[in-house]
């Protein structure tokens, strides 16, 4: 929930932009409108106030030496895997863990210890002391191969990954599997896995890339400061339904990434009363007002938003943008459990 399918960017990006052009998605997630920005030679600004958003994106994005990226790929996992074994196989519980690897220094907090099997945990500190030690020349690719595997390495059951409440350390009925099923106990099938997956996804951008440029910011967008752009492509948070720093938690603690949930527009735990509305309504205008700044007159602001509780037609007013346009789409998708339908509506505006 909150990416948006890539054909979305693309038919508004091909609609109002053309190659040369740039464009700004000031609620950039994981970089869908900048992917898609790249492919069409449109050059791109992407901002977020989650860190880990940030640099999904510039990992997504980013140009790569496909020889050297694989090589680095398969060496950090074979030194893993030497590291591992034989000591680490039989980790209990009751093993200290300082006895067997070094607890890179940030990682002083009990969620890690928390949410994953000690040999979970072991593999992941391996792994991520490889990354600082060793010197590699695409770290953040590293990182992003780690947290995807420590995403599906914690204590959870299988169908529900998204918003996990408790570790599961007993096995459970899978409503998934519709059978008995136990949490992971280990964390290299999944750094094995994600290795092969995430480069495959690199190389097959890098057939793609254009040389468009693509720059991001981790911050505040209601602080950002560009230069000119022609036109925004955005999709921005819905009101009290995700805490998006919370979402990543796992990767906040593993890479010890900065923590700015405080100006999250429109965060879950604020819920979506009336007065949480009006302070969304206030934080996502003050964004557009202050980005809309470097935009010429006539430039479009497209946005995708859920809008169920009708906020969006006096966003625009308060932002000082004309309602050009509203398309409506009607979506209808299954994640984990739960099957959403719903709505959600593209806003054509234009700077006056
Ligand atoms: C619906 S998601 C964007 C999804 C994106 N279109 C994609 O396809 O991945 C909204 C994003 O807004 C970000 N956000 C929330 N408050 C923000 C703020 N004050 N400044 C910048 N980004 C913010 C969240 O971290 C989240 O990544």
């Amino acid at each position: 929930m909150g990416k948006f399918i890539p054909q979305l960017p693309e038919i508004f990006l091909r609609k109002y932009f053309e190659h040369g052009q740039t464009i700004l998605d000031p609620f950039a997630g994981s970089g869908t409108t900048l992917v898609q920005a790249n492919e069409l030679g449109i050059n791109s600004i992407g901002c977020d106030i989650s860190a880990f958003n940030a640099l999904l994106c510039k990992v997504k994005t980013d140009k790569y030496d496909i020889q050297i990226a694989k090589q680095e790929v398969q060496d950090i996992l074979q030194k893993t895997k030497e590291t591992i074994q034989p000591r680490v196989k039989q980790l209990s519980f009751f093993t200290k863990p300082t006895e067997v690897y070094t607890i890179p220094t940030h990682v002083t907090n009990e969620y890690l210890g928390n949410w994953y099997a000690p040999q979970a945990f072991s593999e992941l500190m391996i792994y991520c002391n490889l990354i600082q030690s060793e010197n590699y020349q695409y770290q953040n690719l590293l990182k992003i191969i780690l947290t995807r595997a420590a995403r599906s390495a914690r204590l959870t059951t299988h169908f529900d990954l998204d918003f996990p409440k408790h570790p599961q350390k007993e096995p459970y009925w899978c409503y998934k599997h519709r059978r008995t099923c136990s949490p992971t106990q280990e964390a290299l099938k999944f750094l094995k896995r994600y290795s092969t997956d995430t480069l495959r996804r690199i190389e097959d951008f890098m057939q793609i890339r254009t040389d468009a440029s693509v720059s991001i910011y981790h911050q505040d967008s209601r602080k950002l400061n560009i230069d000119e752009i022609d036109g925004i492509i955005t999709s921005p948070p819905y009101v009290g339904l995700i805490d998006y720093h919370e979402q990543h938690i796992y990767a906040y603690h593993l890479l010890d990434l900065e923590d700015k949930r405080i100006d999250e527009i429109g965060p879950a735990q604020n819920g979506s009363s009336k007065k949480a509305q009006k302070k969304y309504q206030e934080g996502i205008s003050e964004v557009f007002r202050a980005v809309t700044k470097k935009l010429s007159s006539g430039s479009r602001i497209i946005v995708v938003a859920g809008d169920r509780h009708n906020l969006y037609d006096e966003i625009a007013q308060m932002s000082n943008l004309e309602i050009e346009d509203i398309v409506k789409r009607h979506v209808n998708r299954r994640t984990g459990r739960r099957a959403t339908e719903f709505y959600e509506s593209i806003f054509i505006w234009r700077k006056p």
